[in-house]
C-alpha cells in the first residue's frame, strides 16, 4: 500500500486548522482554502496550500493522486464518545420506551445498562470482536477516522478487561484509531445495590490497578448521575484514576443537575459529556478550566429529552465537541449525519461550528488536538472527500452520509464510488 498521496483541485479544502480546542467565536472559523491541495508522506501531512502552488513544488508522479474537483475535502471525523463494544441488543427496551416508560425506570428495575452487562458477560470474545468490527466498518463509511470507546458493560474485572482487550485488538487491525476509556463505574451491579461506596472501592482496588498495569485505557469515565454514582463517589474514583495516570472524562448532568460540570472543572477533566442539565455556574467553570463540552444530541433525541444548550455554551466561551454516544440503550446510532442535523437544527449550532465540533474539538475531547482533527502540516493524513462541492451539504442532506472517500494516514480506506470497497 502506498502511503504517499496528493489530493488536488479540492473545490473547498476545509482545514479546521489549529492544534488545540476552538472555543466560543473561534468555532466559526473553518480556515478554507479554495482549489486546495494536500500532500501526505509516510502517513503524515507534509504540505497544504493552493493546488497551483503545491504542484509547482511536488511532482504528482511520485504520489497516489486523488482528484477532488468539485468536491469538498475535510479532516476525518473524530467520534469522541461511544460505547461501541457490547454484547446483545435492547430493541425490546426501545419499544417499552416508545410506550412511555423512562430510561431510568427501566434501569431501576434491572434493565438498561445492566441487561447489556449480562449479555456482554455471556458473549464470547470472538463475538464481541466481530460485532465491534462491524460497527467500526459502519463508522468508517460515515468518515470517522478516530473513535473513543468505553468499557462499562462488564462492571467486574473479567468482563471489563475483556471489553478493553477487544478494543485493543480492533485498534491493531482496523484503520480507525481507537481511544480506550475505562468506565468500570457505569452502573451499580445488583449485588452492590444500596452499597455503592463498596462498589467504588472494588473498582479502585481490584479493577483500576489491572487496567493501568496492562495499559488498557487512556481515560477513566464514570456515570455521575442521581441513582447511579454521586458527586462524592465520582470524585473518589476519578481522583484515584488521575493519580494512576489516566486522563478524565465524565457522564455529567445528563438527567439530573447533580454538579457534574463543576466536578469536571475541579478535577481538570479533559471533557465533560452530555450536560443536558448543566448549570450556568458549572459551564462557566468548565470554560475557565478549558474542559471540552462533549454534546450528544442523538441521546437527547432518542430519549425525547431536552437538548443540551449548545448555542448558550458557545456564546459563553466554551469549546463544544459532538459525538454519537453509540450504545445499545440510550442511543443506538453511529450516524454522523444524524448528529449533524440534530446539532444544527435543535442545538442551534451553525454548520461551521458543528464541523469544528466533530473534528478539531472532538480531537481535543480525546486529548489529541496536536495530532489529528485538522488538515495541518505534521498531523496524521486523516482526510475525507465529500460527494458535494461544499461542506454545507453535511447537515443539509439530512441523515444521509455525504462522504465519498475516507483516507487514513494517507491510505484510501473507503470509497463509495467503488461500493465502499478498496
Ligand atoms: O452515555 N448514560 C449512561 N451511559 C450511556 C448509556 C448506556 C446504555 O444505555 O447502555 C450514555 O447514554
Ligand atoms: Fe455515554
Amino acid at each position: 500500500m502506498q502511503k504517499n498521496m496528493i489530493i488536488i483541485n479540492a473545490n473547498e479544502l476545509v482545514t479546521c486548522s489549529g492544534f488545540r480546542a476552538k472555543s466560543g467565536g473561534e468555532m466559526s472559523e473553518l480556515h478554507i482554502i479554495e482549489n486546495g491541495a494536500v500532500v501526505i508522506e509516510d502517513g503524515i501531512i507534509e504540505s497544504v496550500g493552493k493546488t497551483s502552488a503545491i504542484l509547482k513544488e511536488y511532482d504528482e508522479a511520485n504520489y497516489e493522486v486523488v482528484d477532488a474537483t468539485n468536491k469538498a475535502v475535510l479532516p476525518g471525523f473524530v467520534d469522541p464518545h461511544t460505547h461501541f463494544v457490547f454484547g446483545g441488543y435492547r430493541a425490546e427496551e426501545f419499544s417499552w420506551r416508545l410506550k412511555g416508560e423512562s430510561y431510568m425506570e427501566i434501569m431501576k428495575r434491572g434493565g438498561g445498562i445492566l441487561s447489556s452487562v449480562k449479555m456482554t458477560k455471556e458473549v464470547t470474545e470472538e463475538e464481541l470482536y466481530e460485532s465491534g468490527l462491524n460497527r467500526l466498518n459502519s463508522m468508517l463509511s460515515f468518515g470517522v477516522t478516530t473513535v473513543e470507546g468505553k468499557s462499562g458493560y462488564g462492571l467486574d474485572l473479567v468482563t471489563e478487561i475483556k471489553q478493553l482487550k477487544t478494543m485493543k485488538k480492533l485498534d491493531k487491525v482496523h484503520p480507525i484509531d481507537i481511544v480506550s476509556t475505562f468506565l468500570g463505574a457505569h452502573a451499580v451491579p445488583k449485588e452492590y445495590k444500596g452499597n455503592e461506596d463498596a462498589f467504588i472501592d472494588y473498582v479502585i482496588e481490584e479493577v483500576l490497578p489491572i487496567v493501568v498495569k496492562e495499559d488498557l485505557a487512556e481515560f477513566c469515565d464514570i456515570f455521575c448521575e442521581k441513582g447511579v454514582f454521586s458527586i462524592e463517589q465520582s470524585r473518589k474514583l476519578l481522583t484515584k484514576a488521575k493519580e494512576t495516570g489516566l486522563k478524565l472524562k465524565l457522564h455529567a448532568d445528563e438527567i439530573v443537575r447533580l454538579g457534574g460540570a463543576e466536578l469536571s472543572a475541579e478535577l481538570g477533566a479533559i471533557s465533560a459529556d452530555h450536560l443536558l442539565q448543566a448549570s450556568d455556574e458549572g459551564l462557566a467553570l468548565m470554560a475557565k478550566k478549558g474542559v471540552v463540552a462533549t454534546l450528544l444530541p442523538g441521546t437527547a433525541f432518542s430519549l425525547r429529552a431536552e437538548y443540551a444548550r449548545g448555542r448558550y455554551m458557545i456564546d459563553n466561551g466554551l469549546a463544544v465537541a459532538l459525538a454519537t454516544d453509540l450504545n445499545p440503550g440510550s442511543c443506538f446510532t453511529e450516524s454522523i449525519p444524524l448528529i449533524f442535523a440534530l446539532a444544527t437544527l435543535y442545538m442551534k449550532l451553525t454548520t461551521e461550528e458543528a464541523i469544528n465540533a466533530f473534528t478539531i474539538n472532538a480531537a481535543a475531547s480525546v486529548d489529541r488536538a496536536d495530532t489529528i482533527g485538522s488538515i495541518d502540516v505534521g498531523k496524521k493524513g486523516d482526510i475525507i472527500v465529500l460527494e458535494f462541492p461544499t461542506y454545507k451539504f453535511i447537515p443539509y442532506h439530512i441523515g444521509v452520509s455525504t462522504v465519498e472517500k475516507v483516507i487514513k494516514s494517507g491510505e484510501l480506506v473507503f470509497d463509495k464510488t467503488r461500493g465502499g470497497k478498496i
